[in-house]
């Protein structure tokens, strides 16, 4: 457990040479280490940096507050995401991998910030995959996406995450030029094999068309 750039997290190597990153980021009440055999399931190879989000809700760790279930603290989604745009910068110095080649993978509330992430820091992130996703925040400039691979696994039945509200993020980042590919299976809030399975399927189509900075001049 390393706990130096901000943020307790672990940073695993990639052995592919790929040069992808996957940021990986838990749900609510999760921890740096959850989501790690899942990241590796789902690009096997690929280096992982995965941090623990710094909120703690009664315990339960987040990466941002919020107010009720659903609804967030505007404000403090805005500095907790510029400070993990911060740490995957940082990261990528300390570790040297390839900052333009960093695709996150975020289940519920580290979905959420993922997609804050997108539209906060466009080109941050070069794709992502986002489970059990809603809207972060209505922005109010359209950030350009043009062409960013999404993927976003939804559950119709999902209690946490209600499906119009899925339905809006999808729209926002597909209306910003995002590449959404959004699918919806008759499941709740936790993750399937089957989802795993497609998302791994995407990763390894997506991830080979990423090209570095040099390589894009
Ligand atoms: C959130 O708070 O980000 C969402 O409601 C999902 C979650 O609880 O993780």
């Amino acid at each position: 457990m390393m706990s130096d750039l901000g943020f307790v997290h672990r940073y695993l190597p990639g052995e592919d040479g790929s040069g992808a990153t996957l940021l990986v980021l838990h749900g609510t009440g999760g921890k740096e280490e959850d989501l790690i055999p899942l990241a590796q399931d789902l690009a096997p190879g690929a280096a992982i940096l995965s941090p623990r989000g710094k909120v703690s809700e009664y315990g339960a760790p987040r990466f941002f507050r919020r107010l009720a279930e659903g609804v967030f603290d505007h404000e403090d989604l805005l500095f907790r995401t510029h400070e993990l745009a911060e740490f995957v910068e940082a990261a990528a110095v300390q570790y040297g991998f390839d900052l333009s080649k960093v695709v996150a993978v975020g289940y519920s509330n580290g979905a959420n910030v993922a997609a804050s992430t997108i539209l906060l820091h466009p080109g941050l992130l070069r794709a992502a995959v986002l489970f059990r996703a809603m809207v972060p925040f209505e922005p109010e400039v359209t950030p350009d996406l043009s062409g960013l691979p999404v993927l976003m696994a939804a559950g119709r039945m999902d209690r946490m995450i209600p499906p119009d509200n899925t339905q809006r993020l999808a729209d926002i980042l597909a209306e910003a030029g995002a590449d959404v590919d959004l699918r919806w299976r008759d499941v709740g809030h936790p993750l399937t094999y089957e989802e795993v399975g497609e998302a791994r399927e995407w990763l390894t189509v997506t991830l080979p068309k990423l090209s570095g900075v040099q390589e894009n001049g």
